[in-house]
């Protein structure tokens, strides 16, 4: 058979959007397009301004920001394969792969002369890299170097001694770990799909010394996330979220307050059915406040431990506060009966929770107190707040923030305190439909149903004009019979068909036919455009 009867053959692959991953269409995306005017609206109102941050970032940043123990940091972010540029790149990453090929089963003979001068070449030219900073450089890489160092050293010694079979297996160990220390280094900086913005928000307030601006400064974002969850209703790999952060020298409550009645605001304009506000305060990290509670919360739980289900359990080690989220039905009875943080807050943090709710009663904003509300990433301290809305079953937090004061610092900048919110906006979007809030079918104004070749080019100026106007219009790209064309017309939901033959042309008298009631009137163009301009604002 020739390549090209095989190729023939050969059934096409094909492609699926990846697990979790999703394409948005319309007429839905009308509906997100709304959302997100409607956010660039109301933020403005509130002296938000935009900021558009990278997809990716470093994995460092999230690791810091977000906490290494964390689920979103230690399972589910999304790493990229990034490779070295440049010569000295290609060549490491060369001699990477050769090594991983190689094998080398016995002490003696070319095969193991070889591998030691492909790996002693790779670590050489590694350490050249890394002093000359072409290398990713960082505490662990550079304990790497050493080990790979040492790991020559090594077999070179078991090399000499290898007699019996234990040593045999030392050899081959060695080797083996050789390879897997040479496979996993990072020779760049490792960088992941941003799992969230907060911490780009703040690296970039860093990165632009933003602390010079007039205080406080107040962003918002609106973009794709990804988090490697399993994935169900109202929960992706690649979600959308708009958000928003204030950043500076001040914690008044009424900030809080503030950006807490931003969202409301934004929900309610949106009309969004459903939302319930839940507030909380976890305090801050101090032994006369949730450390020293955390610590009573720890002791209080070892004493039910055998009655708790294994991931609660596993918790009280990694993060006890994490186990107040468990949503497990028959933890709930002993969950109720733990303390709570409300009784342990200093003197400070009580006071400010306690100025946050005044501060949301001045605005009329409704809430309800959650002592168990204590969210999934470190930076909080303080305020924390979760808004769910209705018809989102089981995933059914469509907003979630608090206050973060220290991370910025954290992150190698000034003292800063901070607060802020994100907004999952496919569940948003989600819940608006379920209400009824979706706009149906994203149908045209005018289909231009021509004849002829006159009549075509009167179409296509009768389509400039009216587009111009700012009128949705359809113009079909060859001819078709009248009648086809105005079931063509019904199809895509259009207002008005507007006819033009030879005859219409001629007279310059326009057909235009109301498809809802099939009435018909003739205009010229001057009275076509003031007719629908007339329609359109309901006069
Ligand atoms: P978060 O609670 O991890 O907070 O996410 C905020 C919102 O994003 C959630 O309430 C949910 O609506 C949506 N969301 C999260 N994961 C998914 C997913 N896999 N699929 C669909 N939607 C999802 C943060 O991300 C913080 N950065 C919020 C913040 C800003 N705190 C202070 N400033």
């Amino acid at each position: 058979m020739s390549e090209g009867a095989a190729k023939k053959e050969e059934k096409p692959r094909k492609f699926q959007a990846i697990r979790g991953t999703r394409d948005l269409m319309p007429p839905e995306t009308a509906l997100w397009n709304r959302v997100e005017q409607t956010a660039h609206e109301v933020f403005a109102t509130f002296g938000f301004g935009e900021i558009r941050l990278p997809i990716f970032e470093a994995k460092d940043l999230f690791a810091r920001a977000v906490g290494g123990d964390t689920d979103i940091v230690s399972k589910e972010m999304f790493w990229l394969d990034d490779r070295l540029e440049g010569e000295v790149g290609s060549k490491l990453e060369f001699l990477r792969l050769q090594i991983q090929y190689k094998t080398a089963s016995s002490p003696e003979g070319p095969e193991i002369a070889e591998f030691k001068k492909l790996y002693a070449e790779f670590v050489q030219l590694y350490k050249e890299a890394l002093a000359s900073g072409i290398a990713y450089r960082n505490e662990f890489t550079e304990r790497r170097l050493f080990f790979l160092e040492k790991n020559l050293e090594r077999l070179d010694q078991l090399q000499a001694q290898v007699r019996n079979n234990v040593e045999q297996f030392l050899f081959e160990e060695t080797i083996n770990h050789c390879k897997a220390q040479v496979a996993d280094l990072p020779l760049t900086e490792p960088k992941v799909l941003r799992p969230e913005a907060t911490a780009s928000v703040c690296r970039a307030y860093i990165e632009h010394g933003m602390q010079s601006l007039p205080a406080p400064v107040k962003l918002y974002y609106m973009g794709p996330m990804f988090r490697r969850e399993r994935p169900q209703k109202g929960r992706y790999r690649q979600f959308y979220q708009i958000g928003a952060e204030v950043l500076g020298g001040s914690d008044a409550p009424a900030i809080d307050a503030e950006v807490i009645e931003m969202v409301m605001t934004f929900f309610d304009r949106l009309e969004l059915q459903g939302v319930q506000l839940d507030i909380n305060s976890i305090g801050h990290s101090a032994d006369n406040c949730r450390r020293g509670y955390v610590e009573k919360l720890k002791v209080a739980l070892e004493k039910v431990k055998d009655k708790l289900g294994a991931d609660s359990q596993r918790r009280i080690e990694t993060n006890p506060l994490r186990v107040l989220d468990s949503k497990v039905r028959e933890e709930q009875p002993i969950i109720e009966k733990l303390p709570r943080i409300a009784d342990h807050l200093c003197e400070e943090c009580a006071a400010h929770y306690a100025a946050v709710k005044h501060q949301l009663e001045m605005r009329g904003v409704i809430y309800r107190e959650n002592w168990r509300l204590v969210r999934g990433l470190d930076y909080y301290m303080r305020t924390t707040f979760e808004i769910t809305a209705q018809g989102l079953g089981s995933q059914n937090a469509v907003c979630g923030g608090g206050r973060y004061d220290g991370l910025v610092e954290l992150l190698g900048g000034p003292p800063t305190k901070g607060i802020g919110f994100a907004i999952g906006e496919d569940r948003l979007v989600l819940s608006l439909q379920e209400s009824g809030k979706a706009p149906a079918q994203q149908g045209r104004d005018v289909y231009i149903a021509w004849m002829g070749e006159r009549a075509h080019a009167t179409a296509i100026r009768a389509a400039k004009d009216l587009r111009k106007a700012g009128f949705s219009v359809e113009l079909p790209p060859v001819e078709q019979k009248f009648g086809k064309a105005l079931g063509q017309a019904d199809k895509l939901g259009a207002k008005y068909a507007l006819i033009l033959g030879d005859n219409e042309v001629t007279e310059g008298l326009w057909t235009l036919k109301t498809l809802a009631d099939g009435s018909q009137q003739k205009l010229t163009e001057p009275q076509l455009l003031d007719f629908l301009g007339k329609e359109r604002s309901g006069e």
